[in-house]
């Protein structure tokens, strides 16, 4: 029989309560799959920041005030109370006398704010005061990426080992090497550790501090968000400088392939879509397909495929490469087929895809911006989703294309090689370079202006079960397999 388990997950987007990119839809999915009802049965809550409007934000409310000792002196924290949309796993959404009340969530105008070490310490702190405040004690610590990962040194000088009934185990997944949370030494007392973490075992990372490394070094596991990443993140570049310090964890690190919601990505009853389709019934794909064109007035024949993006506008993603791409095919007048891309974040590549989309206006339609309903609309009317990350941890767009029979156009990297099959459930790159996409996108063309058997990929593509309900397992048994182990973190004096 299994045991009852108690987990605090620390993440600092959650859907719907903000949302940057796929930490927010992870950190709501995979509670709901491993909590209550139909779930894993685990007692499991959300602790998250609260961000500007948290106050006025729907379904939550004000359920407690209290002054905690900080690395900034005693602070007001106020805990917002809500519930994740479906489900009733509970999310305390914590205030910190205003500090994050501001119009970004990291930054403005792809700047960080100078002050976010700061202000994620003392969340950090904050956080950590919880469980004697709410009188939830949990078994574990599940901290998610730099953002929480200064938890897992710091908890034992918080919840001092004494008060703790049994010790309280720490789990740390990574969702982008790319973001540590590295900041001057010369800031350390923000962080309320002791010196005694400041060095080579502890959090110091070339004359720096990295909050990132602090979980690496003491989290009872680590865990990232694929089997191939794993692999890719255990040596440079992949690691971005912390590769080391992986593999002197390596034992205890895991790849676990993310879900995806299959409630919030329903090509049955989406409220996002005007019309709804099945596996067996594909023609209300086709019609989204015809309304799509007609809304932003493609005027190519009927047939033309459609390739859609939805994506953070950042380096990782390889917008640069596709614009790039379309750019010299487009030159060439070879452009294959019509483009709808919805995304935004880096200044200069949003500036790249302004240009391209006012060179080729009738072919490429472009929205910058975040809109969770058009990503919705674009994932089911497209023929295709294109996604030539880079890198990519794990990737959601993909699995979501697939569920509503879009295949996929990928550099296999990371979890994108983990969960498109080529040929059969989408297509690979072969390289990463505008010839590896320029073929890609060209095959994609061939298959689907020949019919038959871009129609069979597509109903394997919607079979695939990327469902948290399976994956959401492997964390319930690193959970318990954890807590059958010996704690690794012996606090420092
Ligand atoms: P990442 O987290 O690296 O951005 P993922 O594929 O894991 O990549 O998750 C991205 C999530 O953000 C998906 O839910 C995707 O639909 C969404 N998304 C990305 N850009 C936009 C946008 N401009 N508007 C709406 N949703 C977006
Ligand atoms: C990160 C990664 C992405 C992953 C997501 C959720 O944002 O870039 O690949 O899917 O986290 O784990």
């Amino acid at each position: 029989m299994k045991s009852p388990l108690s987990v605090f997950f620390l993440t600092s987007e959650v859907m719907p309560v903000v949302k940057t990119g796929g930490l927010a839809d992870v950190s709501s999915a995979l509670p709901q799959a491993l909590s209550g009802e139909g779930g894993e049965g685990i007692d499991i809550r959300i602790g998250t920041v609260g961000f500007r409007g948290v106050e006025h934000r729907k379904g939550f409310s004000l359920i407690r005030s209290f002054v905690a000792r900080t690395p900034a002196g005693p602070l007001t924290i106020r805990i917002f109370e809500g519930r994740l949309a479906k489900g009733d796993v509970p999310v305390y959404a914590l205030d910190l006398e205003g500090i994050f009340d501001r119009p970004g969530l990291y930054g403005e105008g792809g700047g960080e704010y100078p002050d976010n070490l700061e202000r994620f310490s003392l969340w950090n702190h904050a956080l950590l005061h919880l469980p004697a405040v709410t009188g939830f004690m949990p078994d574990i610590l599940h901290a998610n990426d730099w953002q929480s990962a200064l938890s897992v040194p710091l908890l034992p000088h918080v919840i001092r080992p004494r008060w703790q009934t049994k010790p309280i185990r720490t789990i740390l997944s990574i969702h982008n090497m790319a973001f540590q949370g590295v900041y001057p030494l010369d800031q350390w007392h923000w962080t309320g550790l002791p010196p005694s973490y400041n060095n080579f075992d502890g959090l110091e990372f070339h004359g720096r501090l990295s909050l990132l490394k602090g979980g690496i070094q003491f989290a009872d596991r680590i865990t990232t968000v694929s089997p191939t990443y794993r692999e890719e993140v255990l040596w440079e570049p992949g690691g971005c400088g912390l590769s080391g310090a992986l593999r002197h964890r390596q034992d205890r690190f895991v790849g676990l392939l993310n879900g995806i919601d299959e409630r919030e990505w329903n090509p049955l009853d989406d409220p996002f879509l005007p019309v709804h389709y099945s596996r067996d019934e594909l023609k209300g794909k086709e019609v989204l397909k015809q309304r799509m064109r007609e809304e932003w007035g493609f005027s190519s024949a009927p047939s033309t495929p459609l390739y859609g993006v939805v994506s953070r506008m950042a380096h990782q993603k390889g917008l640069g490469l596709l614009a790039e791409t379309l750019e010299s095919l487009g030159e060439s007048g070879d452009l294959p087929g019509d483009w709808i891309v919805l995304g935004s974040g880096d200044p200069e590549i949003e500036a790249r895809w302004r240009g391209l989309a006012e060179s080729f206006p009738d072919r490429i339609r472009l929205r910058i911006g975040f809109d969770e309903a058009l990503a919705h609309r674009i994932v089911g009317a497209s023929d295709f989703l294109v996604v030539p990350s880079v890198y990519e941890p794990c990737g959601l767009t993909q699995m979501y294309a697939m569920r509503y029979g879009t295949l996929p156009v990928v550099n296999p990297t990371g979890g994108l090689r983990d969960t498109v099959e080529d040929g059969k459930t989408g297509l690979w790159m072969e390289e990463l370079s505008e010839k590896g996409l320029g073929d890609a996108l060209m095959k994609a063309r061939i298959l689907c202006l020949g019919g038959g058997e871009m129609e069979a990929m597509r109903r394997r593509a919607m079979t695939v079960d990327s469902s948290w309900k399976s994956r959401a397992r492997d964390y319930a048994r690193l959970y318990r397999e954890v807590l059958e182990a010996p704690p690794w973190h012996n606090p420092l004096g």
